[in-house]
């Protein structure tokens, strides 16, 4: 991989951002993108931005490979301020940091191989070597047999991938994903997800990826960040973020991944036990902190009595389990605090939610 700065501790964050600002002049006066932004990219991962539609994602993105100046703060690559870079040094970090996009931006009168080829061509590389490059590129992504076809010949993930292979033409050490999947059916995405996962492992590469889709997050990102109103309001490894959302606009984003309460059981819930009312609702939260498991059997035991599963489910996020349990417990006498508590070390947290009212 060919790196600029090559002295440099790979123990060092790969992208710094400080205090990062953005302001567009829109038609009713200027837009403020980005607030002061402050993050730290690490060396080889997976780095994932999520957001409501305006909250900045695309804006951020875009001051990597200066696509977008900023209006304030810095853009450290490598230890490098890429503000103080000029015009020749641009063209160089353009090709450090390669791009892919929602809606592919391939020449539709260009082949595969042409679309692939041309950045080598603008950059001067000569004839035998845009032949070893492309070819190599397309065998990489599984395009080998498809290097004639025209971009309208192509499925969505096919073109996707002619990207990819566009994007790394120069051997970058960072790749910037806008969307990359929003357009592609599940099947494709999934193909791509796993193409790209595979080009961080084997090339070593440092991808940061923009979606609204909160399972791709969940399958290849180590850590992510979200972005409110041009503000970072919550970031971490995707498991702690995911399992225990701080912020309620995680919580909504992450709404389609959490089970909650299906609406007949809240008909039936009451705070207080009603006369004749003799099942309590417990739920079991497991965040993935601890790396425990959902251990069914001690959870029973530890009850004592008759429990059925309601409601929830567990995920495995980067290895930790990480869901709700919700439990229906018959109670023989004794009281729900007493019950809470015998299940508190079974789970990484265990709260009555009210008592089940029989129809
Ligand atoms: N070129 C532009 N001119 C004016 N306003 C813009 C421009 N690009 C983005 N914005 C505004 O900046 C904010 C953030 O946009 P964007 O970064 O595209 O958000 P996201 O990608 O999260 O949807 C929005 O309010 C958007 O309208
Ligand atoms: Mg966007």
């Amino acid at each position: 991989m060919v790196s600029f700065n090559r002295n440099l501790s790979l123990d060092l964050p790969h992208i710094r951002l400080l205090g990062l600002g953005k302001a567009y002049q829109g038609s009713k006066g200027p837009v403020q993108a980005l607030h002061s932004i402050d993050l730290e990219i690490r060396r080889g991962e997976v780095f994932g931005i999520i957001g409501r539609s305006g909250a900045g994602k695309s804006s951020l993105i875009r001051t990597l490979n200066r696509l977008e100046k900023p209006t304030a703060g810095q853009v450290v690559i490598d230890e490098e301020d890429i503000g103080q870079f000029d015009e020749k040094q641009l063209v160089l970090l353009r090709r450090r940091v390669g791009m892919i996009f929602q809606h592919f931006n391939l020449m539709s009168a260009k082949t595969v191989w042409q679309n692939v080829a041309l950045p080598l061509k603008v950059a001067g590389v000569g004839k035998p070597e845009i032949e070893r490059k492309v070819a190599e590129l397309l065998q990489l992504v599984g395009l080998a047999e498809k290097r004639d076809a025209y971009p309208a010949q192509l499925s969505g993930g096919q073109k996707q991938r002619v990207g990819i292979a566009r994007a790394l033409v120069h051997q970058p050490e960072i790749l910037l994903c806008d969307e990359a999947t929003s357009a592609l059916d599940p099947e494709s995405t999934q193909a791509i997800l796993a193409l790209l996962r595979d080009i961080n492992k084997r090339l070593g590469l440092t991808i940061v990826l923009i979606t609204h889709e909160m399972t791709v997050i969940r399958e290849i990102c180590d850590r992510v960040v979200v972005l409110e109103r041009g503000h970072v309001v919550e970031q971490g490894p995707v498991w702690q973020v995911f399992g225990e959302p701080r912020n309620e606009v995680t919580r909504t984003l992450l709404g389609t991944l959490r089970h909650d309460l299906p609406e007949d059981l809240l008909a039936r819930l009451h705070n207080q036990p009603q006369p004749g009312v003799n099942e309590l609702l417990l739920g079991l939260h497991f965040t993935g902190a601890s790396g425990r498991e959902p251990d069914l059997l001690a959870i029973a035991q530890a009850l004592g009595t008759r429990v059925s599963l309601l409601h929830g489910g567990i995920d495995r996020i980067q290895g930790r389990a990480q869901g709700h349990l919700l439990l229906s417990v018959a109670l023989t006498g004794q009281g729900s605090g007493d019950l809470q508590e015998r299940t508190r070390t079974l789970a990484d947290k265990a709260e009555v939610l009210g008592y089940v009212a029989h129809a």
